[in-house]
């Protein structure tokens, strides 16, 4: 079956670089989308560029600092056609700074606020208005049950997540009645380096209370992605869907 197909997409991916990103590219570019990987390891993505060239797949890598958000529409502008057409955006790169309330310092809150939230901000500001114009787009947000259930030592991480789903619902009514539709992912525990940093014991209580009893797999979310960026989910917008083995339900 020829279902959630791609081509002729462009697809913007932040967070490209390893882990969720780097798979949803992959996954993106397998169902036919052209895709602009970006982050801030400019060799990373390009041994990702030149592998999935072998395969056919048209990557364009793309040096990005979202803790610099006034800088994002500058370096969109500059990409060559047909990659400056973006027609799916992925909001994934993300960063954590953890730390209970007392000691989290005004600078780790900053930090996790500006580049999960405002960097989601800058880029679908920058990427929207090329959206409009064609009356078709998808903006997509990696944001975790962590924002929806709130997690100790966590509360700059959780409150960007959280903002991210009270952004992507405004943008849904916004941006509905020009054809783009605004979605999140909220993923739960994921195989990462971000969840590698977990104690072995930490990881056997985590697992334990997973009604699915394992960790996600970077797949997972990139499935939730791709379906969220198809022809198929085009009657879904303002939607949050969970990836958590029923951590949240
Ligand atoms: N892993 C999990 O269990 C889990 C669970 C729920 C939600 N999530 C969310 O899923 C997303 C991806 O997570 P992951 O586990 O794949 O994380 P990861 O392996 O740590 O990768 C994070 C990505 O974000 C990029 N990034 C970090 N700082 C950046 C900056 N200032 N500007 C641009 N890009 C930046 C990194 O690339 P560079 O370092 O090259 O810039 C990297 O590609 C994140 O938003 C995370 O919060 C993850």
């Amino acid at each position: 079956m020829n279902a959630m197909r791609l081509e002729g997409r462009t697809a913007l991916v932040t967070g490209a670089s390893q882990g969720i990103g780097e798979a949803i590219v992959r996954l993106l570019g397998a169902r036919g989308a052209r895709v602009v990987a970006a982050a801030r390891s400019l060799d990373k993505l390009q041994s990702l560029a030149t592998e999935l060239a072998e395969q056919g797949v048209e990557v364009h890598p793309l040096e990005l600092d979202l803790a610099r958000p006034d800088t994002v529409a500058e370096r969109l502008k500059g990409l060559p056609e047909p990659f400056s057409k973006v027609d799916i955006l992925v909001n994934n790169a993300g960063i954590t700074k953890d730390g209970l309330l007392a000691r989290m310092s005004l600078e780790a809150w900053e930090d996790v606020l500006r580049v999960n939230l405002t960097g989601a901000f800058a880029t679908a500001r920058a990427v929207s208005r090329g959206m409009m114009r064609r009356r078709w787009g998808r903006i997509i947000s990696v944001s975790s049950v962590v924002g929806l259930m709130g997690n100790a030592g966590q509360a700059n991480y959780a409150a960007a997540k959280a903002g991210l789903v009270g952004f992507s619902k405004s943008l849904a009514r916004e941006l509905a009645g020009r054809n783009i539709t605004v979605n999140v992912v909220a993923p739960g525990f994921i195989e990462t380096a971000m969840t590698d940093r977990i104690p072995e014991k930490h990881r056997e209580e985590l697992v334990a209370v997973i009604p699915l009893h394992r960790l996600g797999s970077v797949d997972d979310v990139a499935w939730a992605v791709l379906y969220l960026a198809s022809e198929e989910a085009s009657y879904v917008t303002g939607h949050v869907l969970n990836v958590s083995g029923g951590l949240y339900i």
